[in-house]
C-alpha cells in the first residue's frame, strides 16, 4: 500500500462537512467551519435530540441552510454514508473517535478527528492501514509544533480546508494522528514498568525518509 506522505487529492471546489457530536466542541466547530469560504456543514449527528436542535439553530442563526440531522449512538454511519458529505468531522467523545474515523474512511470520506484518534497502538496501526488502503485523508485536529501560534482550532480548520480545496498534502496526516494517539498506551506501559523509556512505533514503516 502506498504511503500517505505527500498524498494529495484532486482539488475540491467546496467541501461538505458532516459533524458528529454536537456538544461544546461541535457547536464551536459548526461556527468556525461555516465561516470558512468553500466549507458547508451539510450533516450533523448526536445521541441527543437537543444536540441536533442546537446544531441546526446555530446554522440558522448564521444564515446557513439547515443540515441533515442523524440521531443515535451509531449516527456517525449515516453521516459518512450521506452522499452530500465529503468529510466527517468527529467531535463526539473519545470512545467514538476510532470507530467513526475507520467507518468514514471505508465509506470513501476524508475524516478530521479530535485527539486521541485511537486509544490503543493496535487501533493506531488500523487507522494507518485503513487510510493507506482507502487513499483518504485522516486529519488529526491538533496543531503541529512548527505552526505559528494563534487561534489554534481556527488555524487547523483553515489549513486542512485549504489543502483539500487546492489538492495539497496535509500539514498533519494519519502518521501524526497515530504517533500522537499511541502515547496513551505507551504512557500506561511506561508507568507500569517504573517509568521505563519505550520506543514510539514508526507508523510510516521507515518511509518518512522518502519525504526528506
Ligand atoms: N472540550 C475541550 O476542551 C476539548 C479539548 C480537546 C479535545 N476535545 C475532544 O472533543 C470531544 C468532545 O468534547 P466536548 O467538550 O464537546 O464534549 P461534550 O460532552 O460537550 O459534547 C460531546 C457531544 O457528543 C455527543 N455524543 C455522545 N456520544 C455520541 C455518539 N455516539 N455519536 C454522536 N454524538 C455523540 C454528546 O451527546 C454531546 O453532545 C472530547 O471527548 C475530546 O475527545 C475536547
Amino acid at each position: 500500500m502506498g504511503s500517505m506522505h505527500g498524498f494529495r487529492c484532486d482539488p475540491m471546489e467546496r467541501v461538505r462537512v458532516g459533524v458528529c457530536g454536537i456538544g461544546q466542541r461541535g457547536i464551536e466547530a459548526i461556527r468556525r467551519l461555516s465561516n470558512i469560504p468553500g466549507l458547508v456543514v451539510t450533516a450533523i449527528a448526536d445521541i441527543e435530540q437537543r444536540g441536533l436542535d442546537a446544531g441546526n439553530a446555530k446554522l440558522e442563526k448564521m444564515g446557513k441552510p439547515r443540515s441533515h440531522a442523524f440521531l443515535g449512538p451509531e449516527s456517525f454511519r449515516p453521516v459518512a454514508d450521506d452522499p452530500e458529505v465529503d468529510l466527517v468531522y468527529v467531535t463526539a467523545p473519545t470512545p467514538i473517535h476510532f470507530r467513526a474515523a475507520v467507518y468514514a474512511l471505508e465509506a470513501g470520506r476524508h475524516c478530521a478527528v479530535e485527539l486521541p484518534c485511537a486509544t490503543t497502538i493496535e487501533e493506531c496501526w488500523q487507522l494507518v492501514e485503513t487510510a493507506e488502503r482507502t487513499r483518504r485523508h485522516l486529519i488529526p485536529l491538533a496543531k503541529k509544533p512548527d505552526v505559528p501560534p494563534g487561534d489554534t482550532d481556527g488555524d487547523i480548520d483553515i489549513h486542512w480546508s485549504h489543502c483539500l480545496m487546492n489538492g495539497l498534502p496535509m500539514d498533519a496526516d494519519v502518521y501524526d494522528a497515530a504517533t500522537w494517539s499511541c502515547l496513551t498506551e505507551l504512557s500506561e506501559k511506561s508507568v507500569s514498568a517504573g517509568s521505563a523509556p519505550l520506543e514510539v512505533p514508526d507508523f510510516t514503516r521507515g518511509r518518512w525518509k522518502d519525504a526528506e
